[in-house]
């Protein structure tokens, strides 16, 4: 069957938005960085306030305003400014929702190695091996772990919440949240579900942080820690569900068959496993989001990790020994969920 090409007739707008991108990463970065959309939030929302607040010439906040319109971040409705409403959720500073230096922090860290794409596919690697990622070696260095993690806490509290009110958590007794990070899903599933108390096992450098969230939360009680490797020897049992929400996209198959081979030895018979990961539709079309962080996984030739389809994942599970393996999507631009059973 062949589907009309929606291009036909189209000039060189498609292309040119797609290439010059960048500039819109540019104009959004630095509408965060003097914190434009919080100033509307607050009521400067004509150019001359929001002038004042900023403490900016007005012909240059005139710019910067324009390009955000341009870009449907803020509108203007009888003479006054406001941000669209995804905006005022995510990028106004006192927002609960507030994910803008997840935003500065991500585009920053990522934004030059995006230069060398095509670099990166033609190199030849210098060895055979993979390299996880950077997550090890990168979160050895606690101020880098610090800084990882709370973005990621920040990135992800909003999903925890999410994940808690779908997914039913108080089925089980005991949770081992492999790669757990800040403790963002785990302290989430507490504050809405009785009954089911957590192990979180990440990095000592990520754990301590962890810690911090926990005691914030009152959590203490019922969400423990274990500092170690997820590949590592020494590893606690005796749990009904364990999860890997998103650590595994920083391994390729076989690594990510042999985690979830030791998830397997952690549960008890009839336990659940749970995975929450950048997922790739069957016929890899996309989404966008996955398909760039899999297209970002090789480095100088070498594959840190992989995305993988619905599918994929379903044959990894069983390869791992899990039975009735079943996937759909947590957000669907993104995240797949994945659930498999131990053989009871
Ligand atoms: C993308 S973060 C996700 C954190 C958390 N699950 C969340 O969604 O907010 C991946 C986490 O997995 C941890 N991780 C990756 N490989 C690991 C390993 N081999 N052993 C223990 N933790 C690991 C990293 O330290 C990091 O905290």
């Amino acid at each position: 069957m062949t589907t009309e090409d929606f291009t036909l007739g189209m000039k060189t707008e498609r292309m040119t938005d797609i290439a010059l991108a960048f500039k819109k990463t540019g104009a959004l970065l630095a509408a965060i960085k003097l914190d434009l959309f919080s100033h509307i939030s607050n009521g400067a929302d004509t150019v001359e306030a929001l002038a004042e607040a900023m403490g900016i010439d007005a012909e240059k906040v005139d710019r910067l305003l324009t390009a955000c319109k341009s870009m449907d971040l803020v509108r203007k409705v009888d003479g006054r400014h406001e941000n669209l409403s995804d905006v005022q959720r995510y990028l106004v500073k006192d927002s609960r929702t507030y994910f803008g230096d997840y935003l500065d922090y991500i585009s920053r860290r990522d934004y030059s190695a995006w230069e060398e794409i095509a670099d990166n596919l033609t190199a030849v690697a210098k060895s055979n091996e993979d390299d996880e990622r950077t997550y090890l070696s990168y979160m050895q260095d606690p101020e880098n772990a610090r800084k990882f993690t709370e973005a990621g806490y920040e990135a992800s509290i909003g999903l925890g919440h999410k994940l808690a009110k779908e997914f039913d958590f108080s089925r089980f007794k005991r949770w081992l949240d492999l790669g757990g990070g800040s403790g963002c899903y785990a302290i989430a599933a507490c504050e809405r579900h009785d009954g089911v108390a957590v192990t979180i096992l990440d990095q000592a450098n990520v754990i301590a942080i962890a810690c911090e969230y926990i005691d914030k939360h009152g959590l203490a009680g019922r969400i423990d820690t274990t500092p170690g490797d997820f590949f590592g020897a020494a590893y606690p049992t005796g749990f009904d569900l364990a999860s890997y929400i998103t650590p595994l996209q920083g391994y390729m198959p076989d690594k990510v068959i042999a985690a979830l081979a030791k998830a397997y030895d952690a549960l008890e018979p009839g336990g659940t496993i749970l995975v929450v990961d950048y997922m790739l539709r069957d016929d890899k079309t996309g989404p966008l989001d996955p398909a760039f962080v899999n297209l970002f996984g090789i480095r100088e030739g070498r594959f840190l990790g992989r995305v993988n389809t619905g599918a994929e994942w379903s044959e990894f599970l069983d390869e791992a020994g899990f039975v009735d393996a079943d996937y759909r999507w947590f957000t669907p631009h993104q995240l797949g969920l994945i659930t498999a059973r131990k053989p009871s």
